[in-house]
């Protein structure tokens, strides 16, 4: 088998401990020459950096591990880079939760206004590192999990529409089959799921099991009886805990299909923004918590100088994922993942350049989507007016332009009302100035 060089950008991460534990796990099926955590904050960079040495002295001592703040050592020579960045950090992701809740809409990471500021940032650092990785690495395959991954895959497609390389990720899809894995007593792994919609905004139609039997008429029906958990709850903030709950209430709203958490936002606003709290967001547990917790462990465990027995890795999913499709696009192992790929007819009556979010099987040809059909008006509105928000912010970006930004603010499900869209908005260009291209 091959040996692969990868790259993690946004080393510093609080999730980059859970992709490295899933790295020396799956180096049987993925093996390593060399891996590099890159970042552009040192200081992080260093503390997981460190932690990671001793994780693969440990693990793996064939691999070659090093961490870098240098472009050029970073992309040089790679099969794969993992992109992982968050520009403007966590004190970013707070203004974006807090900013659109002091005008009474939902203020989150990736759905609603939070989510285009976000996007907003993300794009210009997305294109930088695909100019800079094709200069270094003309081949390498790119898997990213930068959020907000539907505008980011968008605005990519827009930018480098001949890449076939990249393709963009999200763990959640596989979140809630491990959860429905838990909740029905079944082995997630032989769920062969149908799954259509936008990133954080789509719905599984079907769960068959190995003998072709759709459970999910069982699985919604538990649900209904006795709520929803994640698979992981014991680990989960209440914040996700109450995320999940809600599934309960869309499952009865609109029993059709099973939807991905992220739903919520966009089906229920105004009841979502009033259970949400403005001086106290979920950026701030997860920088109570999470980044607390990963980084205090990391120096331990260099003080320590073993990671044996380390906590600092649980959310597994997160980690294997980007692993195991990588493993299957590099060994053609063609593995089903729901992943972000270009429609082009896989869902047949919506327009082809929407990034949709489909089951796909991948192998070294890169993602092969299996087809979904037409889909019924409730969710076809729903996802293009999602669909519009999301080309507007990228061309609002690429064009520079207020009125885009309006339009796509205003046409988003959590905000609706353009006198708020353009208060929202007006704030959070005064907090993005930094990082935002000047809208006129
Ligand atoms: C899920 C989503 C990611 C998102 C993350 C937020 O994994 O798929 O897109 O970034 O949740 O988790 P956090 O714990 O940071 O709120
Ligand atoms: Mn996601």
């Amino acid at each position: 088998m091959k040996q692969h060089n990868i790259v993690l950008v946004g080393g510093g991460s609080t999730w980059t401990p859970g992709i490295l534990k899933a790295l020396t796990k799956h180096l049987h099926e993925f093996p390593l020459k060399r891996v590099v955590l890159y970042d552009v904050d040192e200081e992080r960079q260093e503390v997981i950096g460190e932690f990671a040495k001793i994780l693969f002295a440990e693990e793996a001592p064939e691999v070659e591990f090093t961490y870098t703040t240098n472009k050029i050592e970073a992309y040089s020579d790679m099969d794969f880079v993992f992109c992982q960045m968050r520009t403007g950090g966590y004190p970013m992701r707070e203004k974006d939760e807090k900013i659109p809740l002091g005008f009474g809409v939902i203020g989150q990471e990736t759905c609603g206004a939070g989510g285009f500021a976000y996007g907003m940032r993300s794009i210009r650092d997305m294109i930088e590192m695909v100019n800079d990785v094709r200069h270094y690495s003309a081949d390498a395959w790119i898997l990213n999990y930068t959020n907000p991954a539907a505008i980011v895959a968008l605005a990519l497609d827009r930018v480098f529409p001949d890449d076939k390389k990249i393709l963009n990720i999200c763990d959640q899809p596989v979140n809630l089959l491990r959860s429905y894995g838990r909740l029905i007593n079944y082995d997630y792994n032989k769920f062969e799921p149908t799954y259509f919609g936008l990133n954080h905004f789509g719905w599984f139609t079907h769960i068959f099991d190995e003998n072709g039997n759709d459970l999910a008429p069982k699985i919604k029906e538990m649900i209904l009886q006795g709520g929803f958990r994640p698979v992981d709850a014991e680990q989960r903030d209440q914040s996700w805990l109450d995320t999940y709950a809600l599934v309960e209430d869309m499952v009865r709203d609109f029993p059709e299909y099973l939807p991905n958490t992220y739903l919520q936002y966009y089906l229920y606003p105004q009841y979502k923004a009033a259970k949400l709290d403005s001086h106290h967001t979920r950026a701030n547990e997860v920088m109570e918590g999470r980044e607390k917790k990963v980084f205090e462990e990391c120096r331990d465990i260099v003080l320590k100088g073993t990671a044996k027995k380390s906590q600092v890795v649980h959310n597994d999913a997160h980690g294997d994922m980007i692993v195991e499709v990588a493993a299957s696009i590099s060994n053609n192992l063609r593995r089903t993942y729901i992943v972000i790929v270009p429609n082009n007819g896989i869902v047949s009556n919506l327009s082809n350049d929407v990034m949709i979010e489909v089951a796909a099987s991948l192998g070294i040809n890169g993602p092969a989507p299996y087809a979904v059909g037409e889909i019924e008006s409730f969710y076809k509105g729903l996802i293009e007016g999602q669909h519009a928000y999301e080309k507007l912010t990228v061309e609002a970006y690429l064009e520079g332009s207020y009125t885009k930004a309006l339009q796509a603010l205003t046409l988003n499900r959590t905000i609706v009302d353009a006198k708020k869209a353009r208060l929202v908005l007006d704030a959070l260009i005064e907090a993005n100035k930094e990082y935002w291209p000047e809208l006129k």
